[in-house]
């Protein structure tokens, strides 16, 4: 019997990608068991950013499970939970000038993006959503109702009330005209409550949206009283550079979705930024057993402490993002005949080669070469690189030059 295949669903996946049985794993290194090394340059999807048991992580969970500390709470206050919320008020808020309050939710991201709508409706009245093209929010019905169908990955979740615009990567006047009949429309009856955004795509392809246009999200939104939604469930916590993806821009939203990485660990945590003025649930209105999970707490407390009280790990993982997109782009002028298009920021990264069964392939190729990436974007054309932004110049160079290989090796003539 093989339990993988005799006892596990059909919608299994990644599996299918990556054939081994892995066992142990440190920072952007997985063992299978065999005792075979991989290079890790997908990070649980993203929500391994801070690396595979990153070592003072794991000692604070050790020390959290040995004190006999309590690991589940729901939304009682609780010591690591205490510690959490200083910590993102004074590394986090503060220092971004983020009036908001942190509602905590079941553990994952969709859940998050689930609050967020329903909060947006209760605040606006409203329930249609506007949201873009690439964007993916997750797999409860509405999330999966609100995203791109992505390559082999459809869904049969559509509920009526989303409209779709295009991603916009350099705005035009005809894309503001769009944003501004779109979001005065109705949709199955019901006027605009939210826009959701993911201000640089991960699934859609590692794609960022024009700063411009974001701005432009702002201030219609604010105009026409419509709540600004930012999934920063891939893109957040250090992944592009900043804290969020969207600093620097002028979205300012009105929630901000994170999960993820959040953990620092790699363990379930999501939770939801809302502008104080916002927060108008009643109390237990929005629930969830999971939304005390204190070994994520403490983790993610020493996670913000040590990695976000200066700006070296910023600095580093735009320097880091430099040096995938420079290896990219040579990758792209050496075996790209002018197709490839290099995207992303930070290290959220991809090249896309502009046909699915050629990605498909240089993904294979680099795990035949014991590297890990995955892909991505409307027809998974394109090849991601999300590699820990904690990963090391050598690593990083190594997983470059395996990926490199890969793409010489399809582009030659066989
Ligand atoms: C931007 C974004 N939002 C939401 C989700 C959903 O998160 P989860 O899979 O934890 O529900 C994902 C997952 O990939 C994501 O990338």
């Amino acid at each position: 019997m093989n339990p993988f295949e005799d006892i596990e669903s059909n919608v299994r996946y990644y599996c299918r990608r990556w054939p081994a049985v892995f066992s142990t794993a440190h920072g952007s290194t997985i063992v299978d068991e065999n005792g075979t090394e991989y290079l890790d340059f997908f990070a649980g999807a993203g929500a391994l950013s801070y690396g595979h048991n990153n070592p003072i992580l794991v000692d604070v969970a050790i020390e959290h499970l040995r004190a006999g500390k309590l690991l589940h709470s729901l939304d009682t206050f609780t010591v690591e939970k205490r510690r959490f919320l200083e910590a993102m008020q004074r590394y986090v808020l503060e220092p971004r000038r983020l009036d908001m309050v942190i509602q905590t939710v079941g553990p994952t991201g969709a859940t998050a993006v689930e609050a967020a709508l329903q909060l947006a409706q209760r605040i606006t009245g409203h329930r249609a959503v506007v949201g873009f093209a690439g964007g993916y929010h997750g797999m409860t019905y509405r999330a999966a109702s609100i995203s791109a169908s992505m390559g082999g990955r459809q869904t049969s979740a559509h509920l009526k009330d989303f409209v779709e615009l295009p991603f916009v990567a350099h705005v035009t006047e005809s894309d503001l005209e769009l944003l501004d009949q779109t979001l005065r429309s109705t949709v199955d009856g019901q006027r605009i409550g939210a826009v959701i955004i993911e201000p640089t795509q991960g699934e859609g392809g590692a794609r960022p949206f024009d700063p411009a246009y974001l701005r432009a999200i702002r201030e219609r939104c604010s105009e026409l009283d419509i709540i600004v939604i930012a999934d920063e469930v891939q893109a957040g916590v250090g992944r592009t550079g900043p804290f969020f993806s969207f600093e620097g821009s002028a979205l300012d939203p009105d929630i901000v979705c994170v999960s993820k990485s959040i953990s620092g660990l790699g363990l379930p945590m999501a939770l939801n930024l809302v502008r104080r003025s916002l927060d108008t649930w009643n109390p237990g209105e929005f629930s969830g057993t999971f939304r005390g999970n204190n070994l994520a707490f403490a983790t993610s407390a020493t996670m913000l402490e040590t990695y976000w009280a200066d700006s070296n790990l910023e600095k580093g993982t735009e320097q880091r993002g430099l040096t995938v997109r420079a290896a990219l782009e040579e990758m792209s002028s050496q075996f790209g005949q002018g197709r490839f298009v290099v995207r992303g920021n930070g290290l959220l990264c991809g090249l896309d080669v502009g046909d699915t069964q050629l990605a498909a392939d240089i993904a294979q190729g680099a795990f035949d070469r014991k590297l890990i990436v995955e892909t991505c974007g409307a027809g998974d054309t394109t090849v991601k690189l999300l590699p820990a932004i904690v990963i090391d110049e050598d690593q990083l160079a190594e997983g470059l030059t395996r990926l490199g290989d890969a793409v010489a090796q399809t582009r030659s003539p066989r």
